[in-house]
């Protein structure tokens, strides 16, 4: 150990180029296991640490944050970072970090992807084909909803929004309508051709509603009942976000009575757990929380995240901050 190097804990396994990088400013405590630690083994192996390369599953708080006072540094892999209390972080004069902009590009490809597959039950026809079930062609097999020059709500307009807005208008002629908390400028709506809407409006509306929000307090349920019984039956949802932003049992209840017409669910509120209503359910196309998972983009996360503990270590400023801390006491 050299007592000079500050030490790293990274929380999950990664990848190689990832530990190289680090390893050349810090004294790494990894976890080649990939283990999923409690939030008392993530603190007992924060003990001493002066950094952390944390993941969206790693609970840092300020329970956490008063029993490691040596940390000063939380670096996100991840651009969503509700996992982080960034109040108890600021106060404890803790910087954060998330990793911004390196998987927009994958996650918006992924949402179009995820949309397809559930407009077009691509993957309930997988497994009626993997069960044995066709055996002859029928005009009226697996009818989907129509992806193309339908419309597009996006709630959440942020770098994502904006990519998959981009994808649907000029790819797939789709009409884009968003809601966000404050509308583009004009410049930005045009190269997304993208519309500003009340919320009411966007639910209203939307064939397909893709939800690409920050998750906070406030976005909790943000699609519960109310708002699934102000859409289309015909419609579409689909959440790339967090779990928490859509009320699931709300949701199987719609998709199974009819109210809705599928959904295409990639994050899920008490993953890795999913709900047995949704599981139970055939017009719902589940995935692992994948949509930013290509090598390069998860590289160039992780990347970001090491490159923000560098540079906090040699200049004492991050790359991509998200708080700004009090001076320690
Ligand atoms: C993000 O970057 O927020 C992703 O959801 C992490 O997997």
């Amino acid at each position: 150990m050299n007592a000079l190097r500050p030490g790293v804990l990274i929380t999950r396994r990664l990848f190689p180029e990832v530990l190289q990088r680090l390893g050349e400013h810090f004294e790494l405590r990894d976890n080649p296991q990939d283990a999923v630690w409690s939030p008392a083994e993530l603190i007992e192996r924060l003990q001493g640490q002066w950094g952390v390369l944390a993941t969206q599953g790693d609970r840092i708080d300020a329970s956490v944050l008063a029993a490691c006072p040596q940390l000063r540094v939380v670096a996100n892999m991840a651009v969503g970072y509700n996992n982080l209390d960034l109040g108890a972080l600021t106060r404890h004069g803790v910087q954060a970090s998330n990793t911004p902009d390196v998987l927009t590009e994958s996650t918006a490809d992924f949402g179009l992807a995820l949309l397809l597959a559930t407009a077009r039950r691509i993957t309930e026809g997988e497994r009626y084909l993997r069960a044995g079930r066709w055996n002859k062609w029928a005009a009226d097999m697996l009818l989907g909803a129509e992806v193309h020059h339908s419309t597009l709500g996006i709630l959440g307009m942020g770098r994502i929004g904006q990519a998959i807005a981009r994808r649907a208008a000029h790819g797939f002629s789709m009409q884009v309508i968003y809601h966000n908390r404050s509308p583009l400028d004009a410049a930005t709506e045009r190269a997304c051709a993208a519309r500003c809407v009340s919320k009411a409006e966007l639910l209203r509306q939307a064939d397909h509603l893709l939800l690409v929000l920050p998750y906070t307090p406030a976005n909790h349920h943000a699609i519960g009942a109310a708002e699934l019984a102000q859409m289309k039956p015909s419609a579409t949802l689909v959440n790339l976000a967090r779990g928490g932003i859509v009320d699931e049992l709300a949701l199987a209840q719609a998709l199974q009575s009819g109210q809705l017409a599928a959904a295409g669910l990639d994050v899920f509120e008490g993953e890795p757990q999913v709900r047995p209503e949704l599981l139970a359910l055939s017009n719902v196309v589940l995935t692992p929380h994948i949509a930013s998972a290509t090598r390069g983009t998860r590289l160039g996360m992780a990347l970001l995240a090491a490159d923000n503990l560098v540079a906090c270590h040699q200049r004492g400023q991050l790359l991509t901050p998200i708080n700004a801390p009090l001076p320690r006491k």
